[in-house]
């Protein structure tokens, strides 16, 4: 039987550059998606695909974030005395098991391959998960649950995979598939940011993964790719080549990427219009804001 996937990696590293100025003291994984932070959601994620362990590559200025799971006692007991429940059950599903976390420092962004690369040690010899925090997913099953569930039949590396229009490739890494499977494509080669008319196919490469411990090994002997950054991408690729076990996911649900500010604000509008508590005054807000707007040109 194969082992379940149990420990996940959460590279939070990052400069964050695309957020200046609100990232030169807030790390981008802390801010808001309504009133839950990205990493909030990523660790909802991780914990209902049975993840037990979490990793987090943190780096400089990261504070806030190691400070969200501690136990906020002075707080609970406040809710607690004020008989303010309902506040108190959401606070306490923040709290993390002792023990469950583990912060791993990435002296330099060096990319996402060397931030995976800075968990080895914490990683053994088993399969893992890797969440870009920065990567929101609305899906009835969560989607690193969809993945875990491909992965325990097909074992080896799998990577999310979502459908874009050619114009948009030369934003991802693509892939190029030997064989469709449906839910599931084998796959045998992978082209980061290709041109439109370059691209070998329209799936790209978003940030969900599960992979072998072999992906570390590739990392050990990498030298800086794109950018002068150790690229995960370059790792998996050459476990294309070398073993032949790489398959991306088309997952079931709508990512937002809240790395970029228009990606963060469509997820904010679509998290917001998702909330009974909110819905109906917000959706009467959008509809009189875009009549004003008709109504101008
Ligand atoms: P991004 O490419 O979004 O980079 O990283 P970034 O630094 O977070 O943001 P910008 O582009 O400057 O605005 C993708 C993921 O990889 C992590 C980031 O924290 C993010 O979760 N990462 C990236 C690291 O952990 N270390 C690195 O050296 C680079």
């Amino acid at each position: 039987m194969k082992r379940k996937v149990t420990k996940a990696i959460f590279p939070v590293a990052g400069l964050g550059t695309r957020f200046l100025p609100a990232t030169k003291s807030i790390p981008k994984e802390v801010m808001t998606l309504v009133d839950r932070p990205l990493i909030q959601y990523a660790i909802d994620e991780a914990r209902a695909a049975g993840i037990k362990e979490f990793i987090f590559v943190t780096s400089r200025g990261k504070s806030a974030l190691e400070d969200y799971f501690d136990h906020a006692n002075e707080l609970e007991s406040h809710l607690r005395r004020t008989g303010k429940t309902e506040l108190l059950e959401i606070l306490k599903s923040t709290n993390m098991d002792s023990g469950a976390i583990a912060y791993i420092r990435q002296h330099k962004a060096l990319g996402l391959g060397h931030a995976v690369w800075c968990a080895r040690r914490l990683i053994g010899n088993e399969s893992f998960a890797v969440i870009l925090p920065d990567d929101v997913i609305a899906a009835e099953t969560p989607c690193l649950q969809q993945m875990i569930e491909a992965h325990a039949e097909v074992g080896g590396n799998m990577v999310a995979a979502m459908e874009v229009p050619p114009e948009k490739a030369s934003a991802y890494g693509i892939l190029d598939i030997s064989n469709d499977m449906g839910s599931m494509v084998a796959v045998k080669g992978m082209v980061e940011k290709p041109k439109a008319e370059d691209a070998p196919s329209n799936l790209a490469v978003i940030g969900r993964y599960i992979l072998t411990p072999k992906i570390l090994n590739n990392l050990n002997r990498m030298k800086s790719g794109a950018g002068g950054e150790i690229q995960l991408t370059d790792a998996i690729a050459e476990e294309i080549r070398r073993s032949n076990n790489v398959y991306g996911y088309r997952f079931r649900g709508q990512r937002f990427d809240c790395g970029s500010k228009a990606g963060f604000l469509q997820a904010t509008v679509a998290f917001g219009l998702a909330r009974d508590d909110l819905r109906a005054e917000f959706e009467q807000f959008l509809y009189s804001l875009t009549a004003l707007r008709r109504a101008a040109e």
